[in-house]
């Protein structure tokens, strides 16, 4: 990593803002347009044969995403998913909750399956914040408490995780460096968790001595890979290098943007790339939503499309493959329906979304119809646009109106190219770019690293 002092640093903005206004900066930013699980992880490993640098910038072990190359299944959590391919660089970003036994592990494991994972691959930013065993604790009992209003979280800690941050009384990766200070501080926090435990929720305190100690042990081994990204983003912005920012979560779970109080705690849309990895505005070239062929959700929430029944089970899949709807993170079975247009078209307005990729086409083979949401329904009035703030409240009085699309029979998962395609999916994907207003650029049609067709 290079240092920039004194005249060099004058010289390097100088050439960082020309290039800027060239338009050559080349941070493409991928999101999910739903809530979650769109697939964005095999969408970012194939964009990151050409990239330098992926980073996350926001949530933490909430996620879970898939890569598939050959026989081997990749499951990221916390490292994006372009370290797969090993020319790349992995960022994680100040905006992140970072539980570092899950990240200790995780590259344990990505280790086993032959992926080179360093200080010298894996940076992680000193103003990301660190996720404790407490605030897993915290983040159940609040959960549970909520009663039939529960939110369903992934109970990874990502909420107690925020408020510590929002409170200012979050522990920073930076934390880890001063091994003293650190251990008061996370004592501190056990202490203060433990507390709130036993008197707010009834239930029994922490072994804080023993807790605090394992924790600061394992976690300090993380001291190699703390170190400012900002400075590194912006010289490879500077050199014209492409640069992979990889969303959590999908847009309709933004803590600002989405199905709010049914939302993870993070920006989970664009907006959250600036002040996740520390980057201005004029840095992103593209804005790549990642769109599944229908929709799903885990946890509770509005879902204005939801299927039950038949087709629910035809869509999620029995559990029998590995990429039916049940949670990577959770295994929890994901809620399905239809392709929800009035929800897709909110996305592109409020990330502007430049492009889509059109994920599990191949799930809709053999169905004879295929239903896609284009307005939703109130008081005798069709709205093109979801309510004001997606209130579940107000969400609950909308009813989808339905557009009926020929379905096809074909076996799609082989295919390369457009033109191989079924007509009647080819309109299918022409209807979403019309209902979007965006072009699709990429349909997948299976799990596996190959089967992309590029439009
Ligand atoms: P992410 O959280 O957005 O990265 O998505 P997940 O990895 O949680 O969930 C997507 C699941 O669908 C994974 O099991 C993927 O391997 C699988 N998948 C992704 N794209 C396709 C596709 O085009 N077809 C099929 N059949 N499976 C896919
Ligand atoms: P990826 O990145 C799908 C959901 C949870 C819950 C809500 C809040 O794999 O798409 P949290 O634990 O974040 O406080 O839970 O958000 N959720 C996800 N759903 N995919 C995810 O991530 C999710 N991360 C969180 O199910 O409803
Ligand atoms: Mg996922």
């Amino acid at each position: 990593m290079s240092q920039v002092a004194g005249k060099t640093s004058a010289i390097w903005l100088a050439k960082t803002f020309q290039i800027s206004k060239e338009g050559k900066m080349g941070l493409n930013v991928i999101i999910g347009t739903q809530w979650g699980d769109e697939g964005k992880g095999r969408i970012v490993d194939m964009l990151s044969s050409d990239a330098s640098i992926v980073a996350r910038y926001n949530g933490g072990d909430n996620a879970g995403h898939t890569v598939n190359v050959g026989n081997q299944t990749f499951k990221l959590h916390l490292i994006p998913s372009g370290i797969v391919h090993p020319h790349t660089l992995g960022l994680l970003g100040s905006g992140m909750v970072i539980n570092p036994l899950a990240l200790l592990d995780e590259i344990a494991s990505l280790q086993q399956l032959g992926v080179d994972i360093s200080p010298r691959r894996l940076i992680i930013s000193p103003g990301a914040h660190l996720i404790t065993p407490a605030h897993r604790l915290l983040d159940k009992a609040q959960d549970e408490s909520r009663g039939k209003d529960a939110i369903g979280t992934t109970m990874r800690g990502i909420g107690p995780a925020y408020v510590d941050k929002a409170a200012r009384r979050g522990l920073r990766t930076s934390d880890i460096l001063d091994a003293d200070v650190f251990a008061a501080k996370v004592t501190a926090h056990f202490e203060d968790v433990s507390r709130t435990l036993r008197l707010l929720y009834n239930r029994p305190g922490l072994e804080v001595k023993d807790m605090a100690e394992e924790y600061v042990t394992k976690t300090l081994a993380l001291a190699p890979y703390i170190h400012d990204i900002t400075l590194l983003l912006r010289e490879s912005l500077a050199k014209g290098e492409t640069i992979l920012a990889e969303g959590a979560q999908g847009v309709l779970l933004d803590l600002d943007h989405g199905t709010y109080p049914f939302v993870t705690s993070s920006s989970t849309s664009a907006h959250g790339v600036f002040s996740g990895l520390g980057i201005g505005v004029q840095s992103v070239s593209k804005v790549i939503g990642v769109t599944k062929a229908f929709q799903t959700r885990v946890g509770s929430g509005p879902f204005p499309t939801e299927l039950s029944g038949s087709m629910a089970e035809r869509l999620r899949g029995s559990g029998s493959n590995p990429w039916d709807e049940f949670g990577t993170t959770t295994g929890r079975p994901r809620r399905v329906g239809w392709l929800d247009g009035v929800l897709l078209r909110y996305a592109v307005a409020i990330n502007g979304i430049t492009e889509l990729c059109v994920t599990k086409l191949d799930i809709l083979s053999g169905l004879k119809d295929i239903n896609v949401c284009n307005f939703y329904y109130v008081k005798g009035e069709k709205h093109s646009y979801p309510p004001d703030g997606l209130e579940a409240s107000k969400m609950a009085l909308y009813e989808p109106l339905y557009e009926v699309l020929p379905g096809w029979e074909e076996d799609i998962s082989r295919m390369h190219t457009w033109d191989e395609l079924p007509l009647n999916a080819q309109k299918y994907i022409q209807r979403i770019e019309e209902i979007s207003g965006i072009p699709v650029t990429y349909i997948s049609v299976g799990p596996e690293r190959e089967q992309t067709i590029k439009r």
